[in-house]
């Protein structure tokens, strides 16, 4: 098996920012509230002209820049969403179109939070068998549109961006080891109801607001600290790693306490954990992705370095990737 690393990173965030403050005139809710129970001060939110797409277009050219590669190089995009253009076809092939990315097959993984581990992970079968040279993965997300503005146990997490990633053959370190679970009996702790098969639009799917994130947010934070911890610890053991080796754990960013929690149950400190959660809130597969990406961009991850990426969403599904900063 040939050894697979992330050879450029690229992110995009919409331009406007929706404070808590501003949050505070659309629901009953205070900035204290929301900084305290979440850690989340601010998120963005895409324009009114922009898809999922368009913020994926945008991370996935910078990454493309940053690995020092063509389009035509690519022969695969996945792009990880819970929130497509459209039912179909797949957010991928319009992101393969834009890229003028000939050569590319293209499919879209849905896996909500965990949507970029589990893309990494597929991604990286293709490339170690030697059926392709270099990917795309892209978490991409615009929650923004699925998100109702009038709940206030929902609205206040959630946000819109994008994060990319290029993979290639390496020489040296890449992705060491990866690990990915789901147990589908927790549909109802969240999920969207209506809009697909089972409940297709309506008028009265519509007036019930059942297009929206529906989550019960206490349950699911309990299984989100367990099962992140031992996605964690199970990437560890896989590779005989210690997590002392581990210069960076990069979780997926849905509560500061969560986080907290986890890397309390895993016995890291805090300067080990990065978090963006603060300025974007949820941005479901794309916040495991922008966070890879800002810890590099700010030099926090060099070559050599060993990192963990450990997610949690809806499904239920969750998923770790331990790597070797190959950059
Ligand atoms: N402002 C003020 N009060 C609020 C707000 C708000 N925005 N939202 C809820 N409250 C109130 C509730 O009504 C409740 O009041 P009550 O006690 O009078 O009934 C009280 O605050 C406590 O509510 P809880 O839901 O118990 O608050 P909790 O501490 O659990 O925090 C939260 C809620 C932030 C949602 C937390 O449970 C969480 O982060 N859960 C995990 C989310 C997650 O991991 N999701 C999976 C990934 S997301 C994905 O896959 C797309």
């Amino acid at each position: 098996m040939k050894k697979v690393g992330i050879i450029g990173v690229g992110e995009y965030l919409p331009e406007r920012v929706l404070t808590n403050v501003d949050l505070e005139k659309m629901v009953e809710t205070t900035d204290d509230w929301i900084t305290t129970r979440t850690g989340i001060k601010e998120r963005r939110v895409a324009d009114k002209s922009e898809a999922t797409s368009d913020l994926a277009i945008n991370a996935a050219r910078e990454a493309l820049a940053d690995a020092g590669i063509v389009a035509q190089d690519l022969e695969l995009i996945i792009v990880a969403t819970i929130t497509p253009d459209m039912p179909f076809p797949a957010v991928s092939t319009i992101v393969q179109n834009a890229l003028g990315a000939k050569k590319a097959a293209a499919f879209d993984i849905s896996a909500a939070c965990a949507g970029f581990v589990y893309a990494i992970t597929t991604a990286q079968q293709f490339i170690a068998s030697g059926a392709y040279k270099n990917a795309l993965v892209v978490g991409a997300e615009t929650l923004s549109r699925v998100t109702d503005w009038q709940d206030r146990s929902t609205c206040v997490l959630f946000g819109d961006g994008a994060g990319a990633a290029v993979l290639s053959e390496v020489k040296s370190g890449g992705i060491i080891s990866t690990y990915l679970g789901c147990d589908g009996s927790s549909l109802d702790l969240l999920n969207i109801p209506a809009g697909g098969s089972r409940l297709p639009a309506t008028q009265e799917t519509v007036a019930n607001k059942m297009h929206y994130i529906k989550m019960h947010g206490n349950e699911l934070f309990k299984i989100a600290v367990r099962m992140m911890a031992e996605a964690g610890e199970i990437v560890l053991r896989k590779a005989n790693v210690e997590l002392s080796d581990v210069k960076l754990v990069i979780p997926h960013q849905a509560n500061t306490r969560i986080i907290m929690a986890v890397a309390k149950k895993m016995g890291l400190t805090e300067d080990r954990i990065y978090m963006n959660i603060f300025k974007y809130g949820n941005m479901s597969s794309a916040s495991t992705a922008t966070a890879m990406v800002e810890a590099a961009k700010e030099g926090k991850i060099k070559k050599g370095d060993i990192i963990l990426l450990d997610a949690f969403g809806a499904g239920l599904v969750w998923g770790a990737c331990l790597i070797e900063w190959s950059k």
